[in-house]
């Protein structure tokens, strides 16, 4: 399962990628919002830090706009992935991009069934949204399972991407789950290293090994 990022910014994405172990970044318009500086500024810069898929997300909700916002966002850079909404006239606009060779992520996925209707338009990336189902006291990660099988038994290319991950068991159940992508926020990526016995182990290693070079200089 590949690790990506899920924000717009920039520092956050230039830290991570230093620690060798994500490969892609998922943004959203909400995500994006958060940033002083415009988007378009922010997504060459992204690319440029980031040797892996970028997903950048339509604002339009008409066909013509989606068709024509994710070619703008595509000439970008080669690694750009167009993120289209889950309706009818997003999946006709998967389906023309994808006809292009444009890569697409289609998010807001909350059911099997609309899964399926991504990957049958042509959808590169299926993006189930685990937190915000669990919110409303559902299970977002039988979700992703679900989804997995389905794809896999029907013969289906598109890769899933665990997305609205809040914490790093879901990093965990969705691996479990078969994702073959987790994207998360800065903030459980770095809580993913974490565990008190591991500091605790770094601190009493480095204390014996300072006992014993001042015992040796005694
Ligand atoms: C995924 O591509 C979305 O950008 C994101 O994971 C949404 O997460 P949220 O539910 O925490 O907003």
């Amino acid at each position: 399962m590949n690790l990506y990022l899920d924000t717009a910014n920039v520092d956050e994405i230039r830290e991570a990628v230093k620690w060798g172990v994500i490969c892609g970044v998922t943004t959203n318009p909400s995500l994006a919002a958060r940033e002083d500086e415009d988007f378009a500024k922010i997504l060459p810069s992204i690319c440029d830090l980031v040797d892996g898929p970028v997903s950048a997300e339509v604002i339009s909700l008409d066909y013509e706009g989606m068709v024509s916002e994710g070619r703008k966002l595509a000439a970008v850079h080669p690694n750009v992935v167009v993120k289209i909404p889950i309706t009818p006239e997003g999946m006709q606009a998967v389906k023309m991009l994808a006809k292009e060779g444009i890569k697409v992520n289609v998010t807001l996925i909350f059911t099997v069934n609309q899964a399926l209707l991504a990957a049958k338009a042509g959808a590169a990336f299926i993006s189930p949204f685990i937190g915000r189902l669990d919110d409303i006291g559902h299970r977002g990660v039988d979700l992703v399972q679900d989804i997995v099988e389905v794809l896999h038994l029907h013969k289906l290319k598109a890769e899933v991407i665990a997305a609205s991950i809040r914490h790093p068991e879901h990093v965990t159940a969705v691996a479990l789950a078969g994702a073959h992508i987790a994207t998360m926020p800065y903030s459980v990526l770095k809580q993913m290293f974490k565990h008190p016995l591991t500091d605790a182990g770094i601190e009493s290693f480095l204390n014996d090994w300072k006992k014993a070079e001042a015992a040796r200089k005694k």
